[in-house]
């Protein structure tokens, strides 16, 4: 990769504050709304000129991926290509580090693959972003969020998005047990498919605000992906009893966020939860924008 014209794109981790799943769509998918933001935590991509489209990953979690076209972030370069026929797009060396992570709920794999859009798009210097959106859907559910990558309600399967201003900054921990779990089978595994909505969201809502609002709100994935991977209670639990204000699963799981009063406290949070749980994933962060 040449060094001097890499470019480096942030593939944040995506918590869901909220999911509520109020319906299912012919096509098998479901109907939610969800409240999502997004950490400084996360993988990060960059991208240069190569000899041929290259593609390699490195860090924690580079080993549980594969380097071919099921990796998202090769789906959505060949996407790209196949939007933009007739214009020449040389070839890219794109590096990932994969710090989240694989298959448990914070969007990573989603994540990557909207990095891989924003940062190819910059690359080559693609100055209609239209094509990106209309590709995001395709690459995945939660793609459109990650695409956005700022706090957003989102409805339908996950593509009809809206962006929310006012949102406080919040401390957190990200706690995973050490399981991926199968989105599929978590909601195939949902009780009930018709749930309330979202409650109206406060404008401007203070941490206090925003913890009432959670605390009025659900993750509807929750029990569902619990009776399959009963280590996310072990997580919630951990949480809870290292003082954070909130605790709850994002996505499908098996990730579960902890929300403190400061970022300090988030981080003496997670040396505590780590000791003794080597194959746990745990990260303090803050959310952004
Ligand atoms: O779109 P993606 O491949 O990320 O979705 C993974 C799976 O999660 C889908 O095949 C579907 O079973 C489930 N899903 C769903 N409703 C959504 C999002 C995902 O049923 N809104």
């Amino acid at each position: 990769m040449n060094a001097i014209s890499v470019l480096a794109e942030a593939a944040p981790a995506k918590i869901n504050l909220a999911l509520h799943v109020v319906g299912r769509r012919p096509d098998g998918y479901h109907e939610l709304e969800t409240l999502a933001v997004f950490t400084e935590y996360g993988d990060r991509l960059s991208v240069g000129h190569g000899e041929r489209d290259e593609f390699s990953m490195h860090g924690p979690y580079a080993a549980c991926l594969p380097a071919d076209d099921g990796n998202l972030v090769i789906r959505a370069l060949e996407a790209l290509r196949m939007a933009f026929p007739g214009v020449r797009l040389p070839p890219v060396s794109i590096r990932l580090e994969k710090n989240l992570p694989i298959a448990s709920g914070i969007g990573g794999g989603s994540s990557d693959a909207a990095a891989a859009l924003r940062a190819l798009a910059r690359h080559w210097n693609l100055d209609d972003a239209s094509p990106l959106a209309a590709l995001a859907p395709r690459l995945g559910a939660d793609v459109p969020m990650c695409l956005a990558a700022r706090p957003l309600l989102a409805r339908g399967a996950g593509e009809r998005i809206e962006p929310v201003s006012g949102l406080p900054q919040l401390a957190m921990l990200l706690v995973n047990p050490g399981v991926e779990v199968s989105t599929p089978q978590v909601f195939s595994a949902l009780a009930s498919r018709e749930n309330a909505p979202l409650p109206p969201l406060p404008m401007n809502a203070s941490l206090d605000g925003l913890l009432g609002w959670l605390a009025a709100s659900r993750n509807d994935l929750e029990v569902a992906a619990l009776s399959i991977a009963p280590a996310i209670a072990e997580s919630l639990a951990a949480l809870r009893a290292s003082g954070a204000a909130f605790a709850r699963m994002s996505g499908s799981g098996a990730t579960c966020f902890g929300i403190y009063e400061s970022r300090q406290a988030a981080e003496l949070a997670a040396k505590a939860i780590s000791r003794g749980r080597r194959d746990w994933f745990v990260a303090a962060t803050s959310t952004t924008g």
